[in-house]
């Protein structure tokens, strides 16, 4: 039986943050052995946004360098940029003549980022739904990890895979969310009933994955809690329990666990040992990371190599579409 094929991607704006890594990077390692996994950088998605070319291109490096830097392996999982396949931008072209205004219209995200006036409110973030189903179609892509904000999305990818099925026959494989067992969602250091974004205005609310640990330690340090002083895992304890997580998730423990290891201890004491079981499970990774990306050759080949193979593996179904359509 042929393994199911999962897609996901990241948007390569700015370093990625802890909350990128615990709620979706280390788990995606875990998929390869049971899945075809393509993961993107989606240079793409990021130009709906006005970027400085130099900075585009050397986040979109780092980010592909620390999806391997992480354990996704390229020999085992497709790593490639989303720009070096046209297919992509070549598929959203004909899937747009098949999305109704009326459908892109009721996406929430694009609602909230259009109310927003400061906003460069170009057609590409309008349309930054047809790309996404493009993305996941072109693959015959079966499960797709998607977080809460990217639900809508997916379910917009199904309904256009379906028309087009309905219309010309079966061609897309029609998409499933895939929902992890553990969804970790880490929370903002400063205000911990926020996710931890890293487009968050302030540098203290996230930890990026290329801290340094002195920074690390002084970001934990600051981090909001609460002035009971209690080591408790409760919804009131947003700040603490956000720590906890972190602390579980680098460490690979229980949360019964980890109260039981903090009972009685102070917030100091919580803060220090977080901060050592973070810096302890980032620290391999950066290493790696840094190897990585000074190896210049070796890069260059993994991205030419996985690029070339997406393009393959993409063109078997857009060949499918263009004859289908009429080309
Ligand atoms: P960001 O808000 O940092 O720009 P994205 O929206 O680009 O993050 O999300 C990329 C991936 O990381 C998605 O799979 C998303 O669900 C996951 N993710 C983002 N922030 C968090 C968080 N704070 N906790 C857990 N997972 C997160
Ligand atoms: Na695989």
């Amino acid at each position: 039986q042929q393994k199911k094929v999962i897609f996901s991607g990241m948007q390569p704006t700015g370093v990625i943050t802890i909350g990128n890594y615990f709620g979706a990077l280390k788990n995606w390692v875990k998929l390869h052995n049971e899945y075809n996994c393509l993961f993107c950088v989606v240079d793409m998605h990021s130009i709906t946004t006005r970027q400085d070319p130099v900075k585009l291109r050397k986040s979109a490096r780092e980010l592909l360098a620390l999806y391997i830097a992480a354990g996704l392996d390229p020999d085992e999982n497709l790593i490639y940029y989303q720009s070096h396949v046209p297919e992509h931008a070549e598929l959203s072209w004909i899937l747009s003549c098949f999305t109704y205004m009326g459908e892109l219209n009721r996406m929430t995200q694009f609602k909230e980022k259009s109310q927003k006036s400061e906003l460069n409110l170009n057609a590409g973030l309008y349309t930054y739904p047809i790309l996404m189903a493009a993305d996941i179609l072109l693959f015959k892509t079966d499960l797709v990890p998607v977080g809460n904000d990217q639900k809508q999305h997916l379910e917009l990818a199904r309904d256009i895979a379906s028309r087009f099925n309905g219309i010309y026959g079966d061609t897309f494989t029609v998409p499933e969310p895939y929902i992890a067992k553990m969804g970790a969602r880490i929370a903002s250091l400063q205000e911990p009933t926020k996710k931890m974004s890293k487009s968050d205005e302030n540098p203290n609310a996230y930890i990026s994955l290329l801290d340094e640990p002195s920074v690390i330690r002084k970001k934990i340090k600051k981090a909001v809690t609460d002035s009971d002083a209690l080591i408790a895992y409760t919804e009131e304890k947003a700040g603490i329990r956000n720590l906890i997580d972190i602390y579980c998730l680098s460490k690979d423990i229980t949360t019964d666990e980890a109260l039981e290891h903090f009972q009685g201890k102070g917030y100091g004491e919580l803060k220090e040992q977080v901060a050592d079981a973070l810096i302890a499970e980032l620290e391999p990774i950066q290493k790696r990371f840094k190897e990585i990306l000074s190896d210049k050759a070796y890069l260059d080949g993994i991205i030419l190599k996985n690029a070339e193979s997406a393009s393959r593996l993409a063109e078997r179904v857009l060949r499918k579409v263009k004859k289908k359509v009429g080309y």
